[in-house]
């Protein structure tokens, strides 16, 4: 024990992490962890139970019932909730408007995080999420921080919701992406901000293998002299 890789990816909504995270995952057979499917997962158990982000007694009582569990299958990760399977749901549009409230509660992110750091500790991870390179895993050797134009960022999301969402518009995933970055940048409890040693991708112009090459050539100096 203690001597586990983390590597951490953060960085702001639909900037591509979750796939680099899993492709990266793959090519060094690490387990993928993406930290954002949690807080997703806590905000759809508190819709469905009309839960008040600003009543504390709820707030908690209702963390005291939530069960979240992870299964990685083909490096694709399913999340469930109290054994209910939520994957899917929890990509649709009534949890993405509310995640970013849910995930600013101190108290929620006090339980996430401690889930978070006992997964790192039995297993080489790839985690991605806001905070991992600077309240998870401050002391994560590799630290990746990714950005990308906030325009081709609802672009590609707009491709990923469609064939789910066939109504959706380009505008609305404009302003929830806007809308989730002030949440998360702005928060008080461990705002998304880049940590001093991670290193920045931005990954505008980039494809999808350029970034894997990319992080490999960060990740594989630092395997080899370990
Ligand atoms: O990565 P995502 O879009 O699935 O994240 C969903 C929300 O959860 C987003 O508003 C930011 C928040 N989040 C967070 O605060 N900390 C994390 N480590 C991961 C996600």
């Amino acid at each position: 024990m203690g001597s586990q890789i983390v590597i951490a990816i953060d960085g702001y909504s639909s900037c591509g992490k979750s796939t680099l995270a899993k492709a990266l995952a793959k090519e060094l057979n690490f387990i993928y962890v993406d930290s954002g499917a949690m807080y997703r997962a806590v905000a759809l158990y508190f819709l469905r139970n009309q839960i008040d982000p600003n009543n504390h007694t709820q707030v908690i009582s209702a963390l005291n019932n939530i069960h979240l569990n992870f299964h990685s299958r083909d490096y694709e990760s399913h999340i469930t909730l109290n054994d209910e399977e939520v994957s899917a749901e929890i990509r649709l549009m009534p949890v993405s408007e509310t995640v970013s409230a849910v995930a600013a509660i101190k108290e929620v992110r006090r339980e996430m995080v401690k889930q978070q750091q006992r997964m790192g500790r039995s297993k080489n991870i790839v985690m991605d999420g806001r905070d991992i390179g600077t309240a998870v895993f401050p002391n994560a050797p590799i630290k990746i921080f990714m950005t990308a134009d906030p325009k081709i960022r609802a672009e590609r999301r707009l491709k990923e919701l469609l064939p789910k969402n066939p109504e959706i518009t380009l505008e609305e995933i404009f302003e929830n992406l806007a809308h989730r970055d002030y949440q998360d940048t702005t928060r008080l409890e461990s705002p998304l901000v880049r940590a001093q040693d991670a290193i920045i991708l931005d990954n505008t112009d980039l494809t999808q293998q350029e970034q894997l090459l990319f992080a490999l050539s960060i990740v594989e100096p630092y395997l080899k002299n370990k």
